[in-house]
C-alpha cells in the first residue's frame, strides 16, 4: 500500500511515516481486539492515531480504505459465528478538553438551527459514565434472549450468545407483559473492580493467567469458546441504548428509553443523569472525576448524548460516530516509560519490595518516577528488566505500579534483576521461606530500614500518636544513631533534638511535650504500636480486652490466643513468636521503665459475656459522641467483628445520623438496627478506657 496514489505534492517523509503508523496501529489493533493482549496503553494508541489523522488531514491523498482512521474495531476471529448487526453499532468521537465540549455543543446547535429545529437554551443531555468494558448487542425476540454479539467492526460482530447467557445481570427473558417483538439492546459488559481483583488473586494462586485490567478481563471473557469458563468470571452489564426495534412505540427521550429498559429488567448505569447545556455536562464531568476512584467499576471518561431522540435523528451520524454524542475522556491512568533501574526497599517487617526507578512520566496529573513491582514473583512473572519500556498505572491514591512490559519495544541490552542475597541497607542475609512470595532481611532492628519503619509505625497516629515526630526527623535520628529502639525516643534531650536539621528550640520543646503526653496511652494502642506481624488495630484491641493485662498476653499460649475472636493460627503464631524473642521483651521492659503506662483495661464485662461477642456489626452514618475509629476499636474489643457491607449474615447495624443505603439494606434484609445510644451503652466501659488514654 505504501506510496500508492501518493501524488508528487506529498513529501516522501510524510508518506513513509503514514505507512509506518498504519502498520503499527494495525498491529496494536490486532493485539487489542483479536488477542485481547494490548502491548501499549490506550493513550499511546490515541496519540499514534491522532498523528495519522493529522497527516491524512494535511495530505488527503494518503488516506487508504484500510487505514485505521477509516474503520472501527477489527474483524472477527475464526471460531465464532458472524453476526450482521441489524443496525450498525456506532462508535464515539472523543474530546479531551472543555473547549472541545463547547465546540461540540455549538456544532449541535448550528445543525439544529439549520434544520429549523427550535432548540431550548439549555439543551438536555443524558450524561453517563463511559464504562471501560466491552460493547455488546443483545437481541430479544418476543421477550426471549435470541442472540448476543460483540461489536466487531460495527457492522459484523461475533456470536457470543453462549457466553452472554452466563452473565447474571442479563435477563434470559424480559420482564413484564409488553415486551417488543424485536428489541436489540446495546450496552457494556464489564468486570467490577472488586471482582477483577478477586479473580486475579485466585487465578494467580492457581498459576493461571491474570488479566492486566478489568477491560481486558471483560473482553477476554466474552470471547471464550467455553461458556463454563465465562460463567466463573464476575461479569456484569449496563445497557445504554437500542438498535433495531419492532413492536414498541419508542419514547421521545433517551433517558425515558433507559427507564423502559429497566422495567424490562435490563439494567442501566445508576450514575447516569440528565443535565442541562454545556455547564451541566462539565459539572457532571467534574463530579464524576472526583468519584472516579471510588466507583465499583473502571471508567475512562463520560459520555454526553442529546436526550431527545428526534434531535438525534436530525443530527445523524458521520463515519460511524453519532453527531449527537461525544465521549469526554479523563486523563489517562496508564502511560509508557522506561525502567532505568530496580531497587529493593526494606519495610518494617524486613520485606524487600522491588521498586522500579523510571524515566519520569506524567500520569493522571502527577509526575511518576518510582513504581512498585510488589514482590520478586511479580517482577519475574512480568519479566521486567532494566532498559525495558513499561506501562505504568496510577489510579487515585494507590501507589503507582508497573502493569506490564511492552515486549515489542525491548532493546537488546536489557539487564535482568536479581533478588539480592544481602540486605541492601544493613548487609544481613536475605531469606525467602519456601512457598512465600516475600523475601525478607533477617537484620531485625539491627537493620536501619526496619528500625526507621518500626519507629514510624510506633509514633503513628493510631499507635502512640507522637505528634510532630515525622518521617524526616525519624530518618535523621536513626542516621545519627541517636535512636535505636522505641524506648530511646523517651530519653531524647532538647540538645540532641536541636542538633538535627531544621529543629529549633521551640519544636524541640514541643516534641518533648508530645513524647511526655504519649507516655500515657492505652493497652490496645501500645500493643498495636509494637508492630507485631498481622496485629492491626482491631486485633490489638481484641487481645487487650480478652487478656486484660500485658502480662496475661505475654504468658498466653497459642490455644489461649486462638480463643480470641478473629485470632487464627497465623496471628497466634506471630504473637507467640514476638513475645518469645528476648530482644522484644527487653524493648517492652525498657519502655515501661521509661514511664509508658496505661489505665487498667475494663474487664467488668468479660468478653464472653459481652452481648457483642462473635457478632458481625456494621457501622453507618455519622456518630456524634465518638469517632468511627474509636467506635470500631471499642466494638472489636468487645468481641464484635466490624465489617463494612451489610448482608444477611450481619447481626447488627449501628446507624448514626444521615445513615443511607446501608440502613435501607439492613431494613430490607430484616437485620437488627441499633442507634448510637445503644452503642454507647454497650461500649461505655471500654470507651472510657480509650478516652483516658487519648486525653
Ligand atoms: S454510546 C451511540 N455510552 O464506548 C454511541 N458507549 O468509544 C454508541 N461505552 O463502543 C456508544 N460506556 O463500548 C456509549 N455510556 C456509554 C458507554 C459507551 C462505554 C463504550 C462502547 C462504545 C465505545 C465507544
Amino acid at each position: 500500500m505504501s506510496g500508492k496514489g501518493v501524488s508528487e505534492s506529498v513529501p516522501a517523509e510524510a508518506a513513509k511515516r503514514a505507512t509506518a503508523l498504519r502498520d503499527e496501529l494495525a498491529q496494536h489493533n490486532y493485539n487489542y481486539h483479536i488477542l485481547d493482549a494490548p502491548t501499549i496503553p490506550d493513550a499511546e494508541y490515541d496519540r499514534l492515531l491522532r498523528e495519522l489523522e493529522a497527516l491524512e488531514a494535511s495530505y488527503p491523498l494518503l488516506v487508504t480504505p484500510d487505514s485505521p482512521t477509516q474503520r472501527v474495531g477489527a474483524a472477527p476471529v475464526a471460531g465464532f459465528a458472524e453476526v450482521q448487526h441489524a443496525e450498525p453499532m456506532l462508535s464515539l468521537g472523543n474530546a479531551f478538553s472543555d473547549d472541545e465540549i463547547d465546540a461540540f455543543s455549538k456544532r449541535l446547535r448550528d445543525r439544529l438551527i439549520a434544520a429549523d429545529v427550535e432548540t431550548p437554551v439549555g439543551l438536555a443531555f443524558l450524561a453517563e459514565p463511559k464504562i471501560d468494558g466491552a460493547a455488546i448487542s443483545i437481541r430479544y425476540e418476543y421477550g426471549q434472549l435470541a442472540q448476543a454479539a460483540t461489536r466487531g467492526d460495527g457492522m459484523t460482530g461475533e456470536d457470543v450468545t453462549h457466553n452472554v447467557r452466563t452473565i447474571k445481570s442479563v435477563p434470559l427473558r424480559l420482564q413484564g407483559a409488553h415486551a417488543p417483538t424485536v428489541l436489540e439492546v446495546r450496552g457494556e459488559v464489564f468486570m467490577p473492580r472488586a471482582g477483577f481483583e478477586r479473580y486475579n488473586r485466585d487465578a494467580a494462586e492457581r498459576g493461571e493467567k491474570v488479566f492486566v485490567n478489568p477491560r481486558n478481563a471483560a473482553a477476554g471473557s466474552l470471547r471464550q469458546l467455553d461458556p463454563r469458563l465465562t460463567a466463573r468470571r464476575p461479569l456484569e452489564v449496563f445497557f445504554y441504548g437500542i438498535g433495531k426495534v419492532e413492536g414498541w412505540d419508542v419514547p421521545l427521550r433517551q433517558s425515558e428509553v433507559l427507564k423502559c429498559l429497566e422495567q424490562w429488567g435490563l439494567r442501566s448505569c445508576p450514575d447516569a443523569e440528565v443535565v442541562e447545556g454545556v455547564e451541566g455536562c462539565l459539572d457532571y464531568y467534574r463530579r464524576l472525576g472526583t468519584q472516579r476512584d471510588k466507583l465499583a467499576y473502571d471508567i475512562d471518561g463520560v459520555v454526553y448524548k442529546v436526550d431527545r431522540r428526534d434531535y438525534q435523528r436530525t443530527l445523524g451520524s458521520i463515519s460511524r460516530a453519532p453527531r449527537w454524542a461525544i465521549a469526554h475522556k479523563f486523563p489517562a491512568q496508564e502511560e509508557l516509560t522506561i525502567v532505568r533501574g530496580v531497587e529493593f526497599q526494606v519495610g518494617r517487617t524486613g520485606a524487600l519490595t522491588p521498586v522500579a526507578r523510571l524515566e519520569p512520566v506524567f500520569v493522571a496529573g502527577v509526575t511518576v518516577s518510582n513504581a512498585t513491582l510488589h514482590n520478586i514473583d511479580e517482577l519475574r512473572r512480568k519479566d521486567v528488566r532494566i532498559g525495558d519500556t513499561v506501562i505504568v498505572r496510577r489510579a487515585g491514591d494507590v501507589i503507582p505500579e508497573v502493569v506490564q512490559v511492552v515486549f515489542d519495544r525491548r532493546p537488546q541490552d536489557t539487564r535482568l534483576v536479581e533478588l539480592p542475597e544481602y540486605c541492601p541497607v544493613c548487609g544481613s542475609d536475605v531469606v525467602r521461606p519456601e512457598g512465600e512470595a516475600v523475601a525478607r532481611c533477617t537484620g531485625g532492628l539491627f537493620c536501619a530500614a526496619q528500625r526507621r519503619e518500626a519507629l514510624r509505625h510506633f509514633a503513628s497516629r493510631k499507635a502512640m500518636d507522637i505528634v510532630g515526630l515525622g518521617t524526616k526527623l525519624i530518618d535523621q535520628l536513626v542516621d545519627a544513631d541517636v535512636v535505636r529502639t522505641p524506648a530511646d525516643l523517651f530519653r531524647l534531650t532538647a540538645e540532641q533534638l536541636e542538633a538535627m536539621e531544621r529543629i529549633g528550640r521551640k519544636s524541640a520543646e514541643n516534641l518533648l511535650a508530645a513524647l511526655e503526653k504519649s507516655r500515657e496511652t492505652t493497652l490496645p494502642r501500645f500493643l498495636f504500636a509494637l508492630g507485631i506481624r498481622e496485629v492491626g488495630e482491631a486485633t490489638a484491641a481484641a487481645l487487650a480486652t480478652h487478656f486484660g493485662t500485658l502480662e496475661a498476653l505475654q504468658g498466653a499460649d497459642e490455644d489461649a490466643l486462638q480463643s480470641v475472636p478473629d485470632v487464627g493460627p497465623v496471628v497466634a503464631t506471630h504473637v507467640r513468636a514476638f513475645f518469645a524473642e528476648q530482644h522484644n521483651a527487653d524493648v517492652i521492659n525498657d519502655l515501661l521503665a521509661c514511664g509508658v503506662r496505661w489505665p487498667e483495661v475494663a474487664t467488668s464485662i468479660s468478653t464472653n459475656e459481652s452481648p457483642l461477642y462473635g457478632k458481625t456489626v456494621v457501622l453507618t452514618g455519622t456518630l456524634s459522641s465518638l469517632s468511627r475509629d474509636d467506635a470500631k476499636a471499642a466494638l472489636s474489643a468487645l468481641g464484635a467483628k466490624v465489617v463494612s457491607a451489610v448482608s444477611s449474615k450481619t447481626d447488627f447495624v449501628i446507624a448514626g445520623e444521615k445513615a443511607g443505603s446501608k440502613l435501607a439494606k439492613a431494613e430490607a434484609l430484616g437485620v437488627a438496627v441499633m442507634d448510637e445510644r445503644q452503642l454507647c451503652e454497650w461500649i461505655g466501659p471500654s470507651l472510657q478506657t480509650d478516652k483516658l488514654g487519648n486525653a
